[in-house]
């Protein structure tokens, strides 16, 4: 697995470290506030995972799936949004945690569905943020790291047709596994 990796972009250490900053950011603006961790499933697992072992408040969690992608690597814009707990969302303050933001469909979707079941406020934290393939506009209050191209990435949860996820750094795939 590690073989088919061109470059890394981000270790393990540095996200560790940006992870800890991002979970103090959270926790100083959610202050006095009961929070709902939302996790977008796949990709956001790992990163999840980690941040809210680095919420020292009480907080619930929750798991949505949302499909935008299909096995390859080019976008399916249509987006479906599965709940997968039963919860009451009326007053709540949510934190939706993502893997990426690319396009920002997913993000776009899942935060307004989230409005729409009458959360009180809800806000975006993805651990990685693509700003370049932005299609449409999303307000992305956490961010873990920025990427300036347009590479596809794997890894820390990211996926390549299920691949990679449980690399525990995020890195670029060699061109001859890149596809089209
Ligand atoms: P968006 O709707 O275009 O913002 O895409 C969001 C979803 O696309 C993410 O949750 C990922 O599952 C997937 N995605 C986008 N870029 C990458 C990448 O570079 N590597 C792996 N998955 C990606
Ligand atoms: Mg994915």
């Amino acid at each position: 697995m590690e073989a088919d990796i061109e470059q890394i972009l981000f270790t393990r250490e540095q996200i560790a470290e940006r992870v800890k900053e991002l979970a103090a950011q959270v926790m100083g603006v959610y202050r006095e506030k009961d929070l709902t961790v939302v996790v977008a499933l796949n990709g956001a697992f790992v990163f999840a995972a980690d941040l809210v072992r680095n919420l020292v408040e009480h907080v619930e969690i929750v798991f949505v799936r949302a499909r935008s992608y299909g096995d390859g690597m080019s976008p399916q814009h249509e987006v479906t949004v599965e709940i997968c707990d039963d919860v009451e969302w009326d007053g709540r303050h949510v934190l939706l945690v993502e893997d990426i933001v690319d396009t920002g469909n997913t993000m776009q979707r899942l935060m307004a569905e989230l409005l729409a079941r009458g959360a009180a406020s809800v806000r975006a934290c993805a651990f990685l943020d693509r700003p370049t393939r932005r299609e449409v506009e999303v307000d992305v209050a956490f961010v873990g790291f920025r990427l300036e191209g347009p590479e596809f990435v794997v890894g820390y949860g990211l996926d390549l047709a299920g691949h990679y996820r449980n690399l525990p750094y995020v890195g670029t795939l060699r061109r001859e596994l890149r596809g089209g």
